[in-house]
């Protein structure tokens, strides 16, 4: 009897469960479009790779986007995707790609502009941004960079450099603007260079 009970709360539980995931899930077919079931990003090298973003960035990001403090300028796609969703579909984006393991793309990279990039990274960026298999990602203060594609990295760092995108902290905006093209470089380079467990 007691079992029976049991059992019934854990379908009952399980059913109420399925409901909002089954409704958000139209929607998470057409990120997956862009940015993969895997979260890797696909086809486009402008598409980034959210995988293993924590999930309160990812819903950052997105009301960002929302909202205009970032704007599409690529691909505006992304911008009326986004738009179109619930709250609790935003939220259930943000957990099933926060729950993805990022894997590495490969990139190419120049070993002495990626040797550069790791001092820049230290000096300027190290403190808010980490790697993404790092323990204390969910608390960092930025989004993981390491095993980001690099096209995309290089146009979102143009896009807070030249104001096209605003950044959430003015610390940030600071780091970037002392820096110039070569530095971007040799940062991509450096972040490009992540291999998995590094
Ligand atoms: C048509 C392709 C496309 C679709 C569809 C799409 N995205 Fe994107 N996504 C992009 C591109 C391109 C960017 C970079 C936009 C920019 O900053 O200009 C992006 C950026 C993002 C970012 C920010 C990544 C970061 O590192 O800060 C998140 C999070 C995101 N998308 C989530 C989603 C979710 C969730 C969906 C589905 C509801 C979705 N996207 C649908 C192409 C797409
Ligand atoms: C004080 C903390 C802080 C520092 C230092 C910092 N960032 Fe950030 N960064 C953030 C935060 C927070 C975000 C996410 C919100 C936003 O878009 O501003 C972010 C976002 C980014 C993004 C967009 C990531 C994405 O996936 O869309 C890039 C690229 C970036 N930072 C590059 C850099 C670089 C390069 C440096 C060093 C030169 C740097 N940041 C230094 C806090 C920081």
């Amino acid at each position: 009897m007691h079992t029976c009970t049991y059992r019934c709360v854990v379908c009952l539980a399980a059913l109420l469960l399925s409901i909002p995931a089954a409704g958000a899930e139209p929607r998470l077919e057409k990120c997956f479009d862009c940015h993969g079931a895997d979260g890797m990003g696909k086809a486009d090298p402008m598409y980034p790779v959210i995988a293993g973003i924590p999930a309160a960035h990812i819903e950052e990001a997105i009301y960002a986007y929302i909202d205009g403090a970032r704007q599409c300028l690529r691909e505006p796609r992304m911008c009326e995707t986004v738009a179109a969703l619930t709250e609790s579909e935003v939220s259930a984006a943000a957990e099933y790609f926060a729950g993805l393991v990022r894997e590495y793309n490969q990139e190419d990279f120049d070993a002495e502009l990626a040797a550069k990039g790791a001092v820049l990274h230290e000096r300027h960026c190290g403190a808010c941004h980490v790697p993404p298999h790092d323990e204390d990602v969910g608390y960092a203060i930025g989004i993981p960079l390491h095993g980001q594609r690099p096209d995309y990295i290089r146009y979102a760092i143009g896009a807070y450099f030249g104001g096209k995108r605003e950044p959430l902290l003015d610390t940030m905006a600071h780091e970037i603007q002392q820096l110039d093209d070569d530095d971007f470089d040799a940062l991509v380079n450096y972040y490009s260079s992540y291999r998995s467990g590094d």
